[in-house]
């Protein structure tokens, strides 16, 4: 793949992978992206995963030609990008890595050796001329490890952004961006909305005419759109309006509370509803749609007198990416001792600038009367607000 008349494209795609970081599941696999500049001087922009080394290797050889390259650029050092560093060396006695003071103290960790004498040190904001080719390094740090920098050729005016604007799925897979690349961004980078910010603030002096990052495909078009949910996703803001129901059940009672709320909310005119099953779902698909709506219902049973564990583990995976700025409310139930709601709120204090509903839901056991009225009560309260929005 050609990027310019100069930048090639070197990654690979891996569809043979199950659980990207060892738990996202990526079922249209996923790709490893790379790539090499060819001017006066040549650089390649960061290596791939350390199943794919030959691949890579025959990638690069082939896009150099009879060529060798000087520079190996070294953006981020998660080993799926940082792997065949110690190879690249290997293969290219000549060239020096262009990395910055933490990445090298990575290097050694992972390899053992810094290869001091083959560093080539960069500071936030210094360039590095390959000819007719000037990059300028950008120091992103925590978007998504702290060493990591993104690198701008004012040539092509090619943003190589990192981790920042990837996606799941293989770089050539054929689906919309927004859904894989949310669930990447929040899953993985949604902790760190103020750096990736701080980033976004830097990239606004920039002319990109091209997003190349280290996953997924290369952005050419459209570019205000991807970085507009840049923005959204890292300052917490609604993407869209609607409705997460996520919920947990053992018999059935509580998920027949959570699908009446849906129809109700549907009945009463919202466009959006999204209901999931946090005990069958994917994990952080619940994850990344509560930060794409406004408002959440959370519904669980009582369990060993605390929240059934997939309920845990979801409004935990909320809090440690500092979900904020959203209406919750809450559906509990249990037989003899209901308790879940006022622990769901405990386990919520952290998260900044979250409006609680007044109507709780609490079942005993089953939907009654009452437990139905309630629920009345809480949808009459989700859609307050939205009367003239058209929801
Ligand atoms: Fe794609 Fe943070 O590594």
């Amino acid at each position: 793949m050609k990027i310019s008349n100069d930048i090639k494209y070197i990654g690979v795609n891996d569809t043979k992978i199950d659980l990207f970081e060892g738990q996202y599941k990526v079922p249209l696999g996923m790709s490893y992206n790379s790539y090499v500049i060819l001017d006066e001087k040549v650089a390649v922009m960061d290596t791939v995963d350390a199943a794919f080394t030959h691949e890579w290797l025959d990638n690069l050889e082939k896009a150099l030609g009879s060529r060798k390259p000087d520079y190996l650029v070294v953006q981020h050092m998660e080993p799926d990008h940082s792997a065949n560093i110690a190879n690249f060396l290997k293969n290219y006695p000549e060239a020096k890595v262009v990395c910055n003071a933490k990445t090298v103290k990575m290097i050694e960790q992972f390899f053992g050796e810094s290869y001091e004498d083959r560093q080539l040190i960069v500071r936030d904001g210094e360039n590095l001329s390959l000819g007719r080719h000037t990059l300028t390094f950008i120091y992103a740090p925590m978007v998504h490890w702290p060493e990591v920098m993104m690198t701008y050729d004012s040539k092509d005016k090619v943003l190589f952004s990192a981790d920042g604007f990837g996606r799941f799925g293989t770089w050539d897979a054929d689906i919309p961006w927004d859904d894989e690349a949310r669930r990447y961004y929040i899953g993985i980078v949604g902790k760190y909305g103020v750096q990736v910010q701080n980033v976004l603030k830097k990239a606004q002096s920039l002319e990109i005419d091209v997003i190349a990052p280290l996953h997924g495909p290369v952005l050419k078009e459209n570019l205000a759109h991807y970085i507009s949910l840049y923005d959204i996703w890292s300052s917490y803001a609604v993407e869209d309006e609607g409705v997460v129901i996520a919920y947990t059940s053992v018999y059935g009672n509580t998920k027949k509370a959570a699908e009446l709320l849906s129809d109700k909310l549907l009945y009463s005119g919202v466009k959006n509803v999204v209901l999931h099953d946090l005990a069958r779902c994917d994990m952080s698909l619940a994850i990344s749609d509560a930060f794409r709506y406004s408002k959440l219902v959370l519904a669980t049973t009582t369990y060993n007198g605390g929240i059934f564990p997939f309920m845990n583990e979801f409004i935990h995976g909320l809090v440690e990416r500092g979900f904020r700025n959203r209406t919750v409310g809450f559906i509990e139930n249990g037989t003899w001792a209901p308790v879940t709601a006022r622990q769901m709120n405990k386990m919520l204090e952290e998260c900044k600038n979250l409006t609680l509903c007044e109507n709780t839901v609490t079942i005993r056991s089953a939907l009654n009367d009452a437990s139905t009225a309630q629920l009345d009560g809480l949808c009459k309260e989700l859609c307050s607000g939205w009367e003239q929005t058209g929801k």
